[in-house]
């Protein structure tokens, strides 16, 4: 930690937050140190517990995290998480181990993924400039597409059968939505809810009819029903159109995949797992997944990943805190040093030395 106690503690009100640092897999390891690094500078006031939850404990003990898992995080204040998946684990384990149990036992319901291209960060959209990129992803994170419902008949028979079930309840489109025009109120009044309800019959007509309730309540906000298929293409054609948008779990994953495209690439994204209202601590973590083709090289981008501590910290109260990290990563963005997918030739710990210094100097 850098600064003297009396220093630090200017900028966290709180005496101490007990923060889980789960690097996971990959790349994650080494965002999520730059992430620790900018948190330090901010003083006192954070104690860390490293968790080496991920393939190599798959590897070594045939689980990515211990039983008592769940009781670990519950005992901190918030996580922090790198990245989850490695080519060596299958994806049903590694994620189905590991990230999706979190989301679904803690009931982090909301993945709140802010997008907005920062100073300094190339867009792939010609003529684009961060004025027209500001947008705010609600996606819900228990059920949908993600419930882990349905099965498989005649393995390995030419009549295999695979079904996937999507699950959609009233409460918990309900909760989502009524979370997403409540961040709408507080930005520029619009809501987009995201569906495929031409094509389906059931889960995404529910949706939509519960998304219409809940507008009725939120007179102040205008609210559009999309097709997602149209969104992709709007978000590409008039970015400056949208403000909030509430998607279920698999179209609010895959437009956040493009989102994060339009703000600078997979390295700038940041996200908030988070139970609002509810006490289960928050998970943050960049959009990226290990990244196994860059990991390893010390070139990943720590953008997402320390966007997300600043989530974090907002989540916690701690507004302020937030917002100091949050200027000191605008100015290295706009300033440098950048790493290459960014168009500069940084290392990941150069651009989070350049932050933490940032914040360690901020009054
Ligand atoms: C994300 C990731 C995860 C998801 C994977 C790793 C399960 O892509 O956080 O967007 O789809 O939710
Ligand atoms: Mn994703």
């Amino acid at each position: 930690m850098q600064g003297s106690d009396a220093e630090g503690t200017r900028k966290i009100h709180s005496v101490s937050y007990r923060i889980a640092l789960l690097p996971g897999d990959g790349v994650g390891a080494e965002v999520v140190a730059e992430a620790r690094k900018v948190l330090g500078a901010l003083g006192a006031g954070i104690e860390f517990t490293e968790l080496d939850w991920g393939a190599d404990r798959w590897h070594q003990t045939a689980e990515m995290m211990p039983a008592d898992w769940e009781s670990i995080l519950r005992s901190h204040d918030a996580g922090v998480l790198g990245a989850c998946g490695h080519p060596s684990v299958p994806d049903h384990i590694s994620l189905w181990k590991m990230i999706l149990p979190i989301r679904q036992r803690l009931d982090l319901w909301a993945n709140v993924r802010p997008v907005r291209l920062l100073e300094g960060v190339p867009t792939p959209l010609v003529g684009r400039g961060p004025t027209d990129i500001d947008m705010v992803f609600v996606r819900e994170n228990s059920e949908g597409e993600y419930s882990g419902v349905g099965g498989r008949v005649h393995q390995g028979l030419p009549e295999e059968v695979g079904i996937e079930t999507s699950v959609f309840t009233r409460h918990a489109v309900e909760r989502v939505v009524r979370h997403a025009f409540g961040l709408a109120e507080t930005r520029r009044g619009l809501l987009t809810s995201a569906t495929k309800s031409n094509a389906s019959r059931y889960g995404y007509v529910l949706w939509d009819e519960v998304a219409a309730e809940v507008a009725a309540e939120h007179p102040g906000v205008r609210y559009e029903r999309v097709l997602v298929d149209a969104l992709a293409a709007r978000m590409v054609r008039n970015p400056e159109s949208l403000d909030v948008v509430v998607a279920s779990n698999l179209l609010g994953d895959i437009l956040t995949d493009l989102a994060a495209a339009i703000q600078g690439g997979m390295g700038t994204a940041a996200s908030a797992n988070v139970a609002p209202e509810g006490d289960a601590p928050g998970l943050f973590e960049p959009v990226h997944g290990s990244a196994p083709d860059i990991a390893g090289q010390g070139i990943g981008n720590p953008t997402g990943a320390i966007w997300s501590v600043a989530l974090m910290l907002e989540h916690l109260g701690e507004a302020d805190a937030g917002a100091c990290v949050m200027r000191a990563l605008e100015d290295i963005c706009r300033e440098g040093p950048r790493t290459r997918d960014v168009g500069g030739a940084a290392k990941t710990a150069e651009v989070g030395d350049a932050v933490a210094a940032r914040v360690a100097a901020a009054a």
